[in-house]
């Protein structure tokens, strides 16, 4: 299968675009697209066969489940029940956005292999244009996992979806680099109190801030959510082994240094402001302590590591709060818990 990529990157009319997207879809078939967090990989959430699509383009587990994204807050009645009032305000407050809701699934509407044997389902709507247009022209719900090959950093632009995808589906629709960079924040409304089953672009603070406090099932970053099925699999690795390491130029230097003695070629991911002129390759990604340019580039930077023939990747690591939570239990899963010096 050729794999075509259609810009809606610009300031054209763009119609037959996301037409020939919901042909695809309408038709049983699977289309990447963005959204404000990363690409992901849609299909029509009530078409079986379609949705089988998806797992086996990705090469995912088929036991876990994919959010269903929405384009307008009022279907979430479409699929979802007992809908709480802490439910509600989120959706009023954080809709659309990097806010993954988990209800009590409305029985026979949503494809069975969405969301293998739960009794549940996640539900968000994407604050992105080009997803909510595609949304509307459908004017149905999209199945969508992260468009990346499982394993892999979810996509942050249209290209990383054509490396790992490339003919294997038919159809990218390309709006440019992602805003938020990392996932939505899982939330599980089933429990009392909610459950952050997964730290995302929507931060604790700011889901506190509106219905008082949640729980966080993973207690410790990087620790597993078992009841978030895709958290337990290994994420986000590049080809060469990464090392998560104190966020210090010195430090850095002398780890390169050492690594380089033993005949190593070490790439290191770590902020603008950082010289470390020894590095064999250097990536930033944004500013010392700022989580959401980190965010933002993190995925980017993993994949530009993967480009290059480094032995030891070294990543440096932010501080914990906002948005640093989901980077930490990112970086940390893409370490496999390793960090420098071992
Ligand atoms: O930002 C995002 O959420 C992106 C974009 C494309 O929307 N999507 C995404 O999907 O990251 P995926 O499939 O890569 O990750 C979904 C995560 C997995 O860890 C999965 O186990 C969890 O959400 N999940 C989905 N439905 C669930 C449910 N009903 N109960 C518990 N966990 C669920
Ligand atoms: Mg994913």
């Amino acid at each position: 299968m050729d794999t075509e990529i259609v810009s809606v990157d610009n300031h054209m009319d763009n119609s037959l675009s996301y037409q020939r997207a919901v042909d695809i879809l309408k038709n049983g078939g699977v289309v990447a697209f963005p959204t404000e967090t990363v690409y992901g990989l849609g299909a029509l959430a009530t078409d079986e066969k379609a949705v089988q699509r998806i797992f086996e383009a990705k090469g995912r587990p088929s036991d876990n489940p994919l959010i269903v994204h929405i384009g307008n807050k009022e279907d979430v009645d479409k699929y979802a029940v007992d809908i709480s009032e802490k439910a509600k305000l989120l959706i009023d407050k954080c809709w659309p956005g990097p806010l993954t809701l988990v209800f009590n699934k409305k029985p026979g509407v949503i494809a069975e292999n969405v969301t293998p044997g739960f009794e549940t389902v996640g539900i968000r709507m994407p604050d992105h244009p080009v997803a909510l247009q595609l949304l509307r022209v459908l004017d149905g719900p999209l199945a969508a996992p992260s468009a990346n090959r499982s394993g892999k950093p979810s996509p942050t632009e249209a290209n990383h979806v054509l490396t790992d995808l490339h003919g294997r589906i038919p159809l990218i629709v390309d709006g440019g680099r992602t805003g938020v960079g990392v996932e939505s924040t899982v939330l599980d409304m089933t429990t009392v109190p909610p459950t952050i089953l997964r730290p995302g672009g929507m931060t604790r603070e700011m889901i506190e801030s509106l219905i008082g406090s949640v729980h966080a099932e993973a207690k410790s970053p990087g620790e597993e959510a078992p009841k978030a099925p895709g958290m337990k699999y290994m994420h986000y690795a590049p080809e060469s082994p990464l090392f998560v390491i104190q966020a210090d130029e010195k430090a850095i230097r002398d780890a390169v240094g050492m690594l380089q003695e033993e005949g190593k070629r070490v790439a290191v991911i770590g902020p603008d402001e950082f010289d470390i002129d020894g590095a064999d390759w250097y990536f930033t990604v944004g500013p010392l302590h700022d989580h959401e340019a980190m965010a933002a580039n993190l995925y980017r930077a993993i994949r530009q590591c993967d480009l290059t023939d480094a032995d030891i990747i070294l990543a440096a690591e932010t501080d914990m709060g906002g948005v640093g939570d989901a980077v930490m239990n990112r970086l940390i899963k893409a370490a496999d818990g390793k960090r420098f010096p071992i």
